[in-house]
């Protein structure tokens, strides 16, 4: 069977900066307790207006650039959000009709945090099986519009930003390629980290109350988070390596998604792998979920970490609990 990879990459970062010093002048937080808790500095919102299918936009276009593909190339999309343009229809149908293409198929998935990494490994499926050969894998996210700008929210409200990556995946003609994809679950867990307003078995399901009471805006048990997070990333990381009959010292980088700097240099510490194997962008971006692990794949190419034969580990954690791992090789 065909090995699938990556073809391209790209990334769309809003320009607007918001600093923690910006969020401390909304509501009561500092920017040395956001620091120390989660080593953001700074996250980039976009304008009124915007919608996650723009920010998807720009950063597939990056990618078909870096390909140089247009936009006819493509022959499916899969679209990972949280913060989708509308509750439906999906997304990834905004996407194609922005980049003015009709027919191709349009999938959505739903999987916040590990969004991007479940959406590779589907990609991955597809062109292993032959049906498709130039997929495009968005992951993108408008978070400033939902967050809770105020002291009940601001544990929330301080850790994401906007932002979106791409990737083209198809055949691959020699050893480069997605190794195998790991992917997790846990149920049990839905309520720990959830936007509550759609709540279907209501009659309506959007009430004048549910929006007095803020079920808007993502709720969050963090301390719960970030617990169970450090446990499931050294554990599928290691899932990932005996699959592959590899050590920890052969995964040349490894790309964690970018929820809090802490959890990362947690997780570093238990594998064993020294940090600055561990990249790191969440200083100048915050958490952009679906879009943290194109976007860091982006920048670490771009910073020359990435070379023909690297191995490369992509492992993210988040709501649902939902968590897993890839190991690519470059
Ligand atoms: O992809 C998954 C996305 N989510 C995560 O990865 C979240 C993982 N969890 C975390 O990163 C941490 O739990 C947080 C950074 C969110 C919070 O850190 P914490 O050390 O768990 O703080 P806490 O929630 O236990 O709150 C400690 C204190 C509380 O005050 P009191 O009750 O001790 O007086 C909070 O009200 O910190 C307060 N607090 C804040 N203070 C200033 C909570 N948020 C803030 C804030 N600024 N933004």
């Amino acid at each position: 069977m065909t090995r699938a990879k990556i073809l391209s990459v790209g990334r769309y970062l809003p320009e607007r900066r918001v600093t923690n010093f910006d969020l401390a002048n909304m509501f009561e937080t500092s920017d040395e307790w956001i620091q120390q808790r989660t080593g953001i500095v700074e996250r980039r919102y976009a304008d009124e207006g915007v919608f996650c299918s723009d920010l998807a936009l720009e950063a597939s276009k990056d990618c078909l650039k870096n390909a140089g593909m247009k936009p006819e190339d493509i022959d499916f999309i899969v679209f990972a959000t949280l913060s989708p343009d509308h509750h439906f229809p999906g997304t990834g149908v905004y996407l194609q009709r922005k980049l003015g293409i009709t027919d191709i198929g349009c999938l959505d998935i739903r999987n916040q945090c590990t969004g991007f990494l479940y959406s590779l490994a589907v990609a991955d499926a597809f062109v292993r099986m032959g049906m498709y050969k130039r997929i495009l894998v968005v992951g993108s996210e408008v978070h400033s519009s939902a967050l809770h700008y105020t002291k009940e929210g601001r544990d929330v409200a301080v850790l994401f930003g906007d932002g979106a990556g791409a990737v083209l995946v198809g055949p691959s003609d020699g050893s480069s390629g997605i190794l195998s994809s790991h992917l997790h679950a846990d149920g049990r867990y839905a309520e720990i980290l959830m936007l509550e307003i759609f709540n279907i078995s209501k009659k309506p399901y959007i009430t004048h109350q549910t929006l007095d009471e803020g079920k808007q805006y993502p709720k969050m048990v963090g301390r719960e988070v970030f617990k169970v997070a450090v446990t499931k990333i050294p554990e599928v990381v290691n899932e990932a390596l005996n699959a592959n009959n590899l050590k920890v010292e052969d995964i040349d980088i490894f790309l964690p998604h970018q929820a809090n700097l802490r959890i990362n240099q947690f997780a570093a510490q238990q594998l064993g792998v020294p940090e600055e194997k561990f990249f790191s962008n969440i200083q100048r971006y915050g958490n952009t979920t679906a879009g943290s692990l194109p976007i860091a794949l982006s920048e670490a190419l771009e910073q020359g970490l990435i070379h023909e034969g690297s191995l490369i580990m992509m492992v993210a954690f988040g709501s649902g609990f939902t968590w897993g791992a890839n190991i690519i090789r470059w």
